[in-house]
């Protein structure tokens, strides 16, 4: 399997991260450490996780050289007015103790504005907002940028804007309950990556993932675990994979990837694709705004 892929820009990114949302600051320092040591070399970071700073200081002491370690993080949705952004990016950068990020992405497709109310300009529109990201990456304050949770249809309206730089991802909920066939297609055929986050299930259905006869049979098959199926599984569809663990053992687990037998991808990629999709993770509900499909 690949052990990273090439983005527009020439960056190689590698293709396992550790995933660190919903890692409590408590947790997150020792997972870190434990991926590092066990040889990850990419944390998938956000603002909004609340751990930037933990992060940063496990970094920093590992003694690992800045340009050998890729960093992501994350634009949250209050801070989408282009006039924020630059502000946003510092504060990530100062936490993460750094002074580039390798990757910065939108969050969301969805701006709120002061008042915590939905930006509805700002959200049917990101052009403002991704012009000031291309500036940043001109300010060599990120090196490559791109969108998270955007569908094909809000991923198409950005790409109709003029833009300098094309979005380089886009990283979305893939895993065997949404394993989003259509639009993994579809980015492929534009040359945007995309990256798996919650790709065992996130924490309510990682248990159900793990015992699916498809994937304990293949684990079976090949003498690995479920958890280095399903990541493997990821990487061999062509994405980055995000997995989250605050274990350890399973963060030692989760990076020992192996190619599968073509009749076995192809056995775990029919079974994923031919059940009706569920999202495991949506916040629309709770935003009051539906992100997916339809028309603000
Ligand atoms: P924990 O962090 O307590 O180790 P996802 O990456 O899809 O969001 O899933 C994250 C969830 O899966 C977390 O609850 C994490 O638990 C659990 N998890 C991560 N890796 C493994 C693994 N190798 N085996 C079993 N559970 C795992």
């Amino acid at each position: 399997l690949p052990t990273y892929f090439t983005l527009p820009s020439g960056d190689k990114i590698p293709s396992v991260a550790l995933g660190v949302w919903k890692a409590e600051p408590a947790d997150v320092k020792g997972a870190v450490k434990a991926a590092l040591e066990a040889g990850y070399r990419h944390i998938d970071e956000a603002w909004a996780y609340g751990n930037e700073a933990e992060v940063g200081e496990v970094i920093k002491a590992s003694g690992i050289p800045r340009k050998d370690i890729w960093i992501t993080s994350k634009l949250w949705n209050n801070h989408h007015a282009p006039e924020d952004v630059e502000g946003a990016i510092d504060e990530s950068l100062s936490k993460l103790g750094t002074d580039y990020l390798d990757l910065y992405l939108i969050h969301w497709p969805v701006a709120f504005g002061k008042d915590g109310k939905l930006d509805v300009k700002l959200t049917e529109d990101p052009y403002p907002t991704w012009k000031k990201l291309e500036e940043m990456v001109e300010k060599g304050k990120v090196k490559n940028i791109g969108v998270a949770n955007f569908n094909i249809r809000r991923m198409e309206e950005l790409l109709a804007q003029p833009l300098k730089i094309k979005p380089a991802v886009n990283q979305v909920e893939l895993n065997y309950w949404n394993p989003q066939p259509e639009l993994l297609k579809w980015a492929k055929e534009k040359g945007i990556l995309l990256q798996a986050y919650s790709p065992l299930g996130s924490s309510d259905k990682v248990k159900e993932t793990l015992e699916l006869p498809e994937v304990k049979d293949v684990a079976k098959e090949l003498g690995i675990t479920p958890a280095q199926v399903i990541i493997s599984w990821h990487i061999q569809r062509g994405t980055v994979v995000l997995p989250k663990s605050v274990t350890p053992s399973r963060v030692v687990e989760n990076l020992k990837v192996t190619a599968l037998p073509q009749a076995a991808f192809d056995r775990l990629e029919k079974a994923a694709t031919s059940h009706e999709p569920i999202k495991v993770l949506d916040p629309s509900p709770h935003w009051g705004v539906d992100l997916w499909d339809v028309k603000l």
